[in-house]
């Protein structure tokens, strides 16, 4: 389903409802988590909700997509501070319900760590939702042009758009690697909403909606999902054809 909103505040609306239904249903959902600007007017929607008292994440597993790596946590620019500080530490997740990949994980445990988060997403009983962005490369998480359909996560090198990603902060050299989950990671989950804004992603998205389905444009492969929402704003939209 595709759904085109003016701007990312009333993307942000409609994306919340959709999880709100699904959050009412399932006793414990697990949720699958972005970074990056596109999901900022998400989070600072729940934020202003359960300010109100009708949000909960009481209840809530989540994930998070990907950390940059090397990076430590309490790194400014890692993923992990920016779910801190959007979400995490203004709503009531419980801590031990939050997973993160660790950007501080040695080489010689990559594979370990990985098997781990995996294995933790399949305890508790796969994902309900996966909510994506997408990269102007068409990447998701950080699975770049290329990535193995069949991936799970592991150690990804980044490529210099997803490194020079307007979002991130000035003056300040991205890394060159994360640890990310795979195609395939998110591929299992139940159903998929991947949103983008801005006309930066507009050749992003005709490629993963219009283009051929291929691992040049990870999100196309996100076609042959069977329950999968693209929601975005109509500068994103402004390459479709068929809307
Ligand atoms: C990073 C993240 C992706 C995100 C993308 C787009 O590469 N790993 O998960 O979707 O950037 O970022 P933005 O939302 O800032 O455009």
């Amino acid at each position: 389903m595709l759904h085109v909103t003016p701007d990312s505040d009333a993307a942000a609306l409609f994306v919340a409802d959709q999880l709100d239904e699904i959050l009412a249903k399932v006793a414990k959902p697990v949720l699958m988590l972005p970074t990056g600007s596109t999901p900022k007017a998400l989070y600072a929607l729940w934020r202003t909700c359960f300010q109100a008292g009708s949000f909960s994440m009481a209840n809530c597993r989540t994930f998070n997509l990907d950390e940059y790596w090397p990076c430590r946590a309490d790194n400014p620019i890692s993923f992990r501070a920016f779910m801190d500080e959007e979400l995490f530490s203004r709503v009531d997740l419980p801590a031990k319900a939050i997973g993160f990949l660790d950007g501080t994980v040695d080489e010689s445990h990559f594979e370990s760590h990985c098997a781990a988060y995996e294995q933790a997403i399949i305890e508790a009983g796969g994902l309900d939702v996966c909510l994506l962005g997408v990269g102007v490369n068409g990447h998701i998480a950080f699975n770049e042009p290329g990535a193995p359909a069949d991936s799970r996560t592991r150690l990804v090198q980044l490529a210099e758009s997803t490194r020079k990603r307007p979002g991130f902060p000035q003056g300040v050299d991205a890394p060159t690697a994360g640890i990310s989950v795979g195609i395939q990671t998110i591929m299992d989950a139940r159903k998929i909403i991947l949103m983008a804004f801005g006309a930066d992603k507009a050749s992003a998205v005709k490629r993963a909606l219009e283009g051929p389905i291929s691992i040049d444009t990870p999100a196309s492969l996100l076609r042959e999902h069977q329950d999968v929402t693209w929601v975005m704003d109509e500068a994103a939209a402004s390459a479709l054809q068929s809307r």
